[in-house]
């Protein structure tokens, strides 16, 4: 054996000669993480906005989620249930995205000095959705905690008195910027990626999807604003009876168990 070839056999290099499938398996399980996680956040952001249709509305749908109406009373520990399979997919997710992530400054820079250099729309997106997507390790881990220990006190006085006078509006606001930009990019990349939409002319269909893209951002930061302004609202309105649950004025105060 030449010495060129003990050296290759020695980094383990010789066994090197079929690749591996398991990178594009990892990708494809990055991606579909990432789209449950997209679709469960549109259907999050309507029902939690069902207090701009009033407090009933919004007690309709907690005590909905909680089985209320199947089994006659209401067991928040389903609410639960749902916050842990939600927990797992977004372990799952970011426990693949860290692979992309760059590993060191010297690489961030670089990153950033072909962004600045190149002033490709898409290579800036990619960085926002890497700022974005580091806040969410932290911003989303008190509030499925809070959700995860507590289901039974969501509703309409509940959750406004944790926004307001619980002080929880400021991790609200914040996250709900990084959710929207972080799940607005992720849509667009996975569509570009995996050629979903895709047409004769490639670069009409990134236009296309990117007005698409911003659409969505901008539709759902301005539901989750005006969400979290009614949240607040409600908040002030009822802070000299902070810790009141609400009952429906059509259900008997003590029916709901
Ligand atoms: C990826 C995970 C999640 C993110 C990023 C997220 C984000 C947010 C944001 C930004 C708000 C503020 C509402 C607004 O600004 O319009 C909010 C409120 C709320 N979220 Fe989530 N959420 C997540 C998971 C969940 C889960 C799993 C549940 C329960 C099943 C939940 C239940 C609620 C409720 C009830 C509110 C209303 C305020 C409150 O009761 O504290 N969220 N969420």
């Amino acid at each position: 054996m030449d010495t060129s070839s003990s050296i290759v056999t020695g980094a383990g290099l010789a066994d090197a000669v079929r690749k591996s499938r398991l990178p594009a398996r990892l990708d494809v399980v990055q991606s579909a993480t990432g789209l449950v996680l997209a679709l469960f956040m549109w259907g999050h952001m309507f029902f939690v906005s069902s207090i701009l249709l009033g407090k009933d509305a919004m007690w309709t749908i907690t005590k909905m989620f909680e089985g209320y109406f199947i089994f006659g009373r209401a067991y928040p520990g389903i609410v639960s249930v749902v916050v842990a399979v939600i927990v797992l997919l977004l372990v799952v997710h970011a426990a693949l995205a860290v692979r992309k992530f760059p590993i060191n400054y010297r690489q961030l820079r670089t990153y950033r000095g072909h962004m600045k250099l190149m002033r490709h729309e898409d290579t800036t997106l990619w960085y926002w959705q890497f700022v974005t997507g580091f806040a969410l390790f932290f911003l989303a881990a008190p509030h499925l905690f809070q959700m995860l220990t507590q289901p039974g006190l969501i509703g309409p006085y509940e959750s406004s008195d944790r926004v307001w006078s619980y002080h929880w509006w400021p991790l609200y606001l914040l996250l709900l910027f990084a959710v929207e930009v972080h799940g607005g990019v992720g849509l667009y990349r996975l569509a570009v990626k995996w050629g979903w939409f895709a047409g004769s002319n490639p670069d009409a269909t990134r236009r296309r999807l990117k007005a698409l893209k911003w659409a969505l951002t901008v539709f759902f930061l301005a539901l989750g604003l005006a969400t979290l302004a009614a949240y607040i609202r409600i908040g002030i309105e009822h802070a000299d009876r902070v810790g009141e649950r609400y009952v429906p004025a059509s259900v008997q105060p003590g029916a709901v168990k």
